[in-house]
């Protein structure tokens, strides 16, 4: 597999953090994927691809739901946890080590394309959005979920932009809901709905602990906080409680089908 600067730091970057997402991980809290799925008819035994597995929390809830999921990812290693996991829970599943912007699928293999918390660390999220539209068959759904920005908010999402790359070098760019809709609309997809519900970072050691952040970057984003400007403050709901810097996330469910 030959990849680019961007997907080699990815790898590594979660290679090196793969223990971190076993069942206690925050992301084992899958009501946002349930809350989605309400809104998606699925065949029974639908075919799914979770791409970006990571610890495979929302791959294994498809496929504890009775579907015949492939759990896909660029690191091994978290393949590795998310077969444990899935051996924990007595549920079978297919690993496939690739990069979300290749997928090496026949066209109209699955019914579900399911994708959550990674698209910010694509290098091309158009060739990803090209790719998953491919592999849908005609009537197949697209979920995605990922951090995002609102739109018309360029200073926010570059204050934004510059924290996250200085906790964890292998983010690449959050997207606005218009623009993932936009690329899913020139690349086939019709958008169902695309809504922004803000999460809660509990507390800012532990954004920098999920992430192994440097010394050195831990007090550069400490600087950027205590600088934040106000587009940035309004946007991330920032504040402190009980001496703990808390903000809001803006997190993206975007539903789309495939005509
Ligand atoms: C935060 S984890 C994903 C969490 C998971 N989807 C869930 O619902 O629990 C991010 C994952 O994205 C993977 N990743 C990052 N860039 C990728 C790429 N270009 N192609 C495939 N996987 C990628 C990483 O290896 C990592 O396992």
């Amino acid at each position: 597999m030959k990849l680019n600067e961007v997907q080699q730091a990815a790898q590594e970057q979660f290679a090196r953090q793969s223990q971190r997402y076993g069942r206690s991980h925050i992301l084992a809290d899958i009501s946002d994927v349930s809350a989605a799925l309400e809104k998606i008819t699925l065949p029974e035994k639908a075919r799914v691809l979770d791409v970006a597995t990571g610890g495979g929390h929302t791959g294994l809830h498809l496929a504890s739901l009775g579907h015949r999921v492939t759990l896909a990812d660029l690191a091994q290693p978290m393949l590795d946890r998310a077969q444990e996991l899935a051996a924990e829970r007595g549920l079978v599943v297919e690993t496939r080590q690739h990069a979300a912007e290749l997928l090496p699928y026949p066209d109209q293999t699955f019914d579900l394309v399911t994708c959550r918390v990674a698209p910010h660390h694509f290098s091309s999220p158009e060739e990803f959005i090209t790719e998953t539209a491919r592999v849908l068959r005609p009537g197949g759904y697209f979920l995605l979920i990922d951090g995002s920005i609102p739109n018309d908010e360029p200073e926010a999402e570059e204050w934004l932009h510059q924290v996250e790359k200085l906790r964890d070098p292998s983010h690449h760019r959050f997207l606005t809901p218009r623009e993932w809709t936009r690329l899913c609309e020139k690349h086939q997809l019709a958008v169902d709905s695309a809504e922004l519900h803000p999460m809660k970072q509990p507390d800012l050691e532990w954004y920098f602990e999920t992430a192994a952040t440097s010394a050195g970057n831990r007090i550069a984003v400490r600087e950027l906080i205590s600088n934040a400007p106000e587009s940035a403050r309004r946007a991330f709901t920032l504040g402190e409680e009980e001496g703990k810097t808390v903000w809001w996330w803006p997190r993206l469910t975007l539903i789309a089908r495939r005509p």
